[in-house]
Order: C-alpha cells, then structure tokens, then sequence
C-alpha cells in the first residue's frame, strides 16, 4: 500500500500517541479519536491533554476528533466521511482496579466501544486492516498456576519448559480476570469472531506491560512509568502483594506499533499475538526499584501491602513465539534498561518544565 488513511482509537494515550506519530511520520494521513476519558478515569494526573497538544506541534498530517467511541452514530458518522486503510484500536478504560467501582462504564467502553469499531469496519471499510490492543489479563489468573520459584528478588517458572513465558494457548475462561479482564474478553473474543467469522483483517494483541515516556502515568495503571515518576518525586509507592516479587515483562509502546504496522502489511484474520517486552524486558518491582535507585541516586520510598490485586500475576512474561514467527521482521528493539532511562529523563524534563 502507498499512502494510507490510518485510524488511531486513544491517540492522546501511550500507544495511540506513539501510532500517531510514527505513521504520521511515514507520511500517511492520521486520524485519532480521543475525548480525554483518562482524565475522567484518573483525575487530573490522568489528563492526556498535554500529550495531545505534543503532537498537534510535531506532527504535520495529524487530525483530531474529540469523539467518544461510545458514540455509534458519531462513529458511523466519521468512517461514513472517511474510507479508511488501517485502524489501531487502543481507546479503553485500561485499568484492573478502576474498573470495580464503574464495571458499567469499563464494559460500554472496552467491550461495546470497541464493537462500534468492528462494526463501523465491517460496513464501510471491510478492506481495512486493523488491530485491537487486548491484554494479558484475558488470561485471568490462570498464568498463576504454572509452577514458580522464588529467588531473592523475583519469582520466575520453575519449569524449563516455561523459560520463554506464558503463549496464547494458555486458557482465558474458567479463571479470575477482574472485571477489566472481563470485559477486554468479551473484546477480544469479538475481535477474533470479526477476523474468524466475516473473514475481516482484524489481529488481536494480548499486551503485557506497554511503556514509555509518553504515558500519563497513574497508580492505577503504567506500572513503570508511575513508579519512576514516584520515585522521582519522592513519594511512597505502594506495593500490593507477592513481595515485591512479582514480574513484569516491558515493552517499549514504539515496539508495539511497528508490530501493529507489520500486521497491517501481512493481515492474518483472527489471529491472537501475546506482545511484551519477552524475557529480556522483564524485572519485577524490587529488581525496578534497585535499577531507579541505581541511576537517580535516590532512595525509592515504598511501602507494602499483604494483599495482591484480585486477578494479579505473579510471575507474567510474555512468549513472543508466535509474532516473531509470523512477522520475521518484527524484534524487540528497545531494552529495558534504555526505557527506563527514558522514563527518567521524561520525568526529569517535566520537572523542569
Ligand atoms: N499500558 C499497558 O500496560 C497496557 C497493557 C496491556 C494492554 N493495554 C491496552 O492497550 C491499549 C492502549 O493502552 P494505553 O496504555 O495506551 O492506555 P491510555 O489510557 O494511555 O490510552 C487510552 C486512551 O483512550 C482514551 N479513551 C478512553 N476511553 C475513551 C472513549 N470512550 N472514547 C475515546 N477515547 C477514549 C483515553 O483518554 C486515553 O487517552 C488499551 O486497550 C489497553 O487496555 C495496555
């Protein structure tokens, strides 16, 4: 394809911003839609509004729509107005813990928004390739169940065989999502039947823990960047649970979208790709705490917590096999060490700003 007509869903967001960017730089015309929920779901430290003046300045193609993707008819409206060739789906309530006091509100975002978005696809764009950001918490707790060890400043797969990390053969019923699991299911699942069934070029991305300095980060949700902002600041982070123990695998948000471009060029219909950071990008919280300290000098004040999110993983890194196999291309290409030395200096500029 030449020049594309590109939809970005939560382009004020981590992985919108950076999408919008990055095909923006290509030269394509970028339509995002963002009405800066995040702020309505975390308060002002949620605000996404910075990031969307950010790319009104260094961006050149970008057109933004304050539009909710609750809004069929305002949906209907825009791909009505617009045919487009990509769309990458990222709009959600994207928080484990927030979506308990308003699981109304997650599910009408995360599960029918992004129906509205299938459904504006498959009426007037079913050409499109597109992309939904699922989540690793499809899988509920059910990762938890692979046999673990627990060395000083992590827990890790006990088995050998496991070495690489939970795949997308790993079940998603019969196991504890939380209620924001729930409902990114109910998505997912969907988005795979628009693939499978109406034979559409949608792929599904089961996110671990996507990162960058681009994140409006909050306790709530941006593992990695709320806590190098924490530590910054001086404040108390607050661990829940596994003793600090517990493991992440990071992935760069630009990582991310090069994936979601490679699936653009090579749809395959319905797939399902788990997508992290892999093994390499993995730490746990006591491992992060150590690295910040290490190159801020300064003390991370924590404290703990005995009891886990309901749902949490102990122990997640995500088995790239399956989108290295399918997209040969495709690598992780930014370390962990170098995205939370961008974190930092994120943190740093803001400060001075
Ligand atoms: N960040 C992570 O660690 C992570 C991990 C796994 C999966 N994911 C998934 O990746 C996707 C992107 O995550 P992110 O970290 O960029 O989140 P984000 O919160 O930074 O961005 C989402 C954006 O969507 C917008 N939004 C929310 N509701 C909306 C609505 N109804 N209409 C229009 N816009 C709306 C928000 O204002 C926000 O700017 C989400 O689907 C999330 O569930 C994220």
């Amino acid at each position: 394809m030449g020049k594309w007509k590109v939809l970005i869903t939560g382009s004020s967001g981590l992985i919108g911003s950076e999408a919008v960017e990055y095909f923006d730089r290509q030269g394509h015309d970028v339509v995002g839609i963002d009405n800066n929920m995040r702020r309505v779901f975390f308060g002002a430290p949620g605000d996404t509004a910075w990031n969307l003046e950010r790319l009104r300045k260094v961006t050149s193609q970008f057109e933004h729509r304050d539009l909710d993707i609750r809004d069929r008819a305002g949906l209907f409206a825009l791909f009505k107005e617009i045919r487009f060739d990509a769309i990458l789906h990222c709009a959600a309530q994207p928080s484990h813990d927030k979506a308990r006091e308003i699981p109304l509100v997650d599910f009408e975002v995360n599960a029918l928004g992004t129906v509205n978005i299938l459904e504006a696809l498959r009426q007037f764009c079913p050409e499109a390739r597109m992309v939904f950001l699922s989540t690793n918490k499809v899988y509920g707790d059910s990762p938890n169940e692979k046999p673990l060890k627990e060395l000083p400043k992590r827990y890790d797969y006990a088995d050998p065989n496991d070495f690489d990390g939970i795949d997308e053969e790993c079940r998603i019923d019969r196991t504890t999502h939380s209620v924001f699991g729930a409902s990114k299911v109910a998505a997912d699942v969907m988005a795979q039947e628009y693939g499978r069934y109406f034979g559409l070029n949608v792929g599904v991305f089961r996110g671990g823990c996507l990162t960058g300095p681009n994140h409006s980060g909050v306790q709530l949700h941006g593992f990695l960047s709320f806590l190098v902002k924490v530590a910054m600041a001086g404040g108390t982070y607050t661990v829940f649970g596994y003793k600090g123990k517990q493991v992440r695998d990071n992935i760069h948000s630009l990582d991310v979208v090069r994936a979601a471009e490679h699936f653009f060029n090579n749809p395959r219909p319905g797939e399902v790709y788990n997508i992290g950071g892999g093994r390499e990008n993995s730490i746990s919280i006591l491992e992060a705490f150590e690295e910040i300290e290490r190159r801020t000098g300064k003390k991370v004040h924590w404290e703990y917590r005995d009891e886990p999110r309901i749902g949490d993983h102990i122990c997640y890194i995500s088995d790239l096999g399956k989108l290295k196999d399918h997209f040969p291309g495709w690598r992780v290409s930014t370390s962990l060490q170098s995205i939370i030395a961008a974190l930092i200096e994120a943190e740093e500029q803001r400060g001075k700003a």
